[in-house]
């Protein structure tokens, strides 16, 4: 905090607005007290100038494309650490001991298993339902389930709520995936690490072993990582505002789920495959990029551009290197992995998008790895989720405990009709 300030002259007199500094990043005005000092409002649609919390968990320096979470670079925990780890480190804010680390992972490890009656919900959706439509409904459906972990007042609840979330979210994800092409669902094995879990419990039939392949397994596990937390971005912002009414953990990470579905947001990655796919070949490519250039053309090149990063993303590069190893590793010559390197190369030395500043997002590669590895397009977002889950709930813990969290309540800029009359029906 400091003592610097900032004078707004509103015309009809002047504020001093406090200026507040965190440890790295921009200053922000501290504007709480302007309506009461001024009787006005700030407007800014898509929060795009405003910081909403304090938050100790990640750092995003947009324009020159660095992450941090806790302090440690996001390259840094793709290469050294595992999702487990990453998930301690952003519920507790350090990273752990060894032993901490066991206790962390046996207890997640011990609440895998989701209740029995919880499979009834799938058996409700249509097969063909997409499977972030069924995750919406069925997270949402644990507060029915779990309810000795639902009074966000009491801390041990709120541990063992967050502890549920985590574990049980791959669980739920893989039923997701099984029910949509008729296969029986499959109980998590303790025995495996948990993204190795999660490849067993999508991918394995009753009918025979499954072995988890150790390239698979550390590749899904980086992306998890990747993936895991992203600051205030757009499902977080709604896990928060949920959260902010009192509303139980379960019913927020559902509302986080929500939101993450779009395609501006966490949908991206499947749009972005199908984009390389409809792409198909190399020389389609220019096309294409006129076409996202064209002010008359609603077409986005999907996997480019970001609201924070005006650089290329850093998830983005290990993203292409993962890309490049799981290919390698399962022998897949798939040339939507050529069209994506070629696309990112001819983008990234056009003026448009040198001078609006897209590159590539964490979304442009992960879909082919997602592909290669054996996941529907439709499971892309799913996987989002699971990975975002911590996240949304250390940000959940984070705004609980926050002494100084109110009810989110944004206001407006009233554009509508000003005060009038009913008129009855038979004078209109
Ligand atoms: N292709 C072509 N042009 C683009 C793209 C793109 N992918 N992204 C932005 N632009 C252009 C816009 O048309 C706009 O041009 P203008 O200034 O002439 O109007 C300018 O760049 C700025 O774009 P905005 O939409 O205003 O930027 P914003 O920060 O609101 O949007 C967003 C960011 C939503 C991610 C956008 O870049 C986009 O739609 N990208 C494609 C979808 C995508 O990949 N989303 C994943 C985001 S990452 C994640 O959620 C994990």
């Amino acid at each position: 905090m400091t003592n610097k300030s900032a004078t707004l002259n509103t015309g009809n007199g002047t504020i001093d607005l406090p200026i507040l500094s965190g440890t790295v990043g921009p200053d922000v005005i501290d504007v709480r007290k302007l309506y009461g000092g001024t009787g006005m409002f700030t407007y800014d649609p898509g929060f795009t100038s405003t910081a909403s919390c304090e938050s100790k968990i990640t750092y995003i320096d947009g324009d020159k494309g660095i992450l941090l979470h806790r302090g440690y670079p996001i390259e840094q925990l793709a290469e050294k650490s595992n999702f487990m780890e990453v998930a301690y480190l952003l519920l507790h804010g350090e990273l752990p001991t060894k032993e901490q680390y066991e206790q962390f992972r046996y207890t997640i490890t011990r609440h895998t298993m989701v209740h029995e009656q919880l499979a009834n919900f799938y058996r409700g959706f249509r097969r063909d339902a997409h499977p972030m439509a069924i995750m919406c409904g069925v997270v949402g459906a644990l507060s029915a389930f779990y309810h000795d972990s639902t009074d966000i007042n009491d801390p041990e609840q709120r541990k063992i709520a967050s502890h549920r979330m985590i574990a049980k979210i791959p669980t739920i994800a893989a039923m997701a995936y099984k029910y949509s092409v008729g296969q029986p669902f499959q109980y998590p094995d303790n025995s495996l690490s948990y993204t190795g879990n999660f490849l067993k419990m999508t991918f394995a039939v009753p009918a025979e072993p499954y072995e988890v392949d150790p390239v698979v397994e550390r590749a899904l596990d980086r992306i998890f990582i990747l993936h895991a937390d992203h600051e205030q971005n757009a499902s977080t912002s709604t896990v928060r505002l949920a959260g902010s009414s009192g509303a139980n953990p379960f019913a927020c990470i559902a509302a986080g789920i929500a939101c993450l579905w779009g395609p501006a947001h966490g949908g991206a990655n499947e749009a972005a495959l199908n984009m390389l796919r409809e792409i198909g070949t190399p020389s389609r490519i220019k096309e294409y990029i006129a076409r996202a250039k064209d002010k008359n053309d609603p077409f986005r090149l999907m996997g480019f551009g970001h609201r924070v990063y005006k650089n290329y993303d850093p998830r983005a590069k290990v993203m292409q290197q993962t890309a490049k190893e799981v290919l390698e590793r399962l022998n897949v010559k798939d040339p939507i992995f050529d069209v994506a390197r070629e696309l990112e190369h001819i983008a990234l030395n056009d003026d448009y998008f040198i001078e609006k500043k897209l590159y590539p997002n964490v979304d442009f590669y992960s879909g082919i790895i997602l592909n290669a590895i054996g996941f529907p397009t439709t499971m892309f977002t799913v996987l989002f989720a699971l990975a975002r889950t911590v996240g949304w709930v250390a940000q959940w813990n984070e705004m609980i405990e926050d002494p100084s969290q109110k009810i989110g309540r944004p206001r407006q800029l009233y554009v509508g009709a000003t005060q009038r009359d009913y008129v009855d029906i038979n004078q209109r």
